[in-house]
């Protein structure tokens, strides 16, 4: 395995593959791996010859007062676990060289980056598509792994990927979840033990949303407020958005169908956490 920061030498070795006809998966994160990214990594890794992991904070979709500062960095042991589970190369730009003086070219998908999440974090998808987008020119890769976890990102991407015809497949993997259902998260390292325990109150509402669509319940506005409800019992919980939407353009439905995503953004303490689930029935 080989870790590289220099874009340029990146693209010189992604070409060199091209020219060989091998086939890349990439998996880009921001670090602090766990089995949430593993699992990206360990598809791409069936699926291709060659495996790329980018690790960047990309400081572009940190809003002011988020924790680009604070956000976990454990280079090392990300490292090792790439290398167990036979990745090829880590690209590991710093900000100097993703984004250098006089940096002035963003990527701003319009509508879907200002909804659900967008309202919260002004500023955000415009940073994590500017830098998918560099980082698809840099590696070239054949297939790109995305996480349900971040549901809008992985459509906000997508589109972009079909709107500025870049030569990828896209692949979403299902949400990793520990056991008692908490979907893994970097961000969770921040939980204290009772904040850790209160955050599984997303995933119960979500739980409780998916009951209530197979006893036959198809008013979201229904469902919506069963889950505040439960969501307003945990005092250390604060609700930013429970919505149900269609998975193509994030629209808020009255009537769930298979295929609606009900999807949720709640702080606890002051970690704000997302989760969602795709409806599922016939
Ligand atoms: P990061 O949060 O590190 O996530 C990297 C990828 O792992 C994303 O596609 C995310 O959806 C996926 N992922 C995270 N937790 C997961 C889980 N529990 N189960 C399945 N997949 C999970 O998302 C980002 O980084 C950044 O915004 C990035 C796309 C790298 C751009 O900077």
């Amino acid at each position: 395995m080989k870790l590289i920061s220099d874009p340029k030498k990146f693209t010189a070795m992604a070409a060199k593959a091209k020219q060989l006809k091998k086939s890349i998966g990439f998996v880009p994160t921001m670090g602090a791996l766990h089995a949430g990214h593993f699992s990206l990594v360990k598809r791409a890794r069936r699926e291709n010859d060659i495996v790329i992991v980018s690790i960047f904070v990309n400081p572009t979709q940190f809003g002011p007062g988020e924790d680009l500062k604070k956000y976990p960095r454990c280079l090392k042991k990300d490292a090792d676990s790439c290398r167990k589970l036979g990745v090829d190369f880590i690209f590991l730009p710093d900000k100097d060289n993703m984004y250098p003086k006089g940096y002035s070219t963003f990527v701003n998908v319009e509508v879907l980056s200002g909804l659900l999440c967008g309202l919260r974090r002004p500023g955000h998808f415009r940073g994590v598509a500017t830098v998918v987008a560099k980082l698809l020119n840099i590696v070239q890769p054949d297939t790109l792994y995305l996480g349900q976890k971040d549901a809008q990102q992985a459509v906000i991407i997508s589109r972009m990927v079909k709107d500025l015809n870049f030569p990828v497949k896209v692949k979403v993997m299902p949400i990793v979840r520990q056991k008692d259902g908490l979907a893994l998260s970097s961000r969770n390292a921040y939980l204290n033990e009772k904040e850790r325990s209160s955050a599984l109150v997303l995933s119960k509402a979500l739980r409780l949303a998916e009951a209530m669509v197979s006893c036959g319940q198809r008013n979201a506005g229904r469902i919506i407020s069963r889950m505040r409800q439960l969501i307003e019992n945990n005092k250390q919980a604060k609700i930013d958005y429970i919505a149900i939407v269609d998975q193509e353009e994030l629209r808020e439905v009255k009537k769930i169908k298979p295929g609606s995503l009900i999807a949720l953004a709640v702080t606890i303490g002051k970690n704000r956490l997302i989760d969602n689930t795709v409806i599922d029935y016939n």
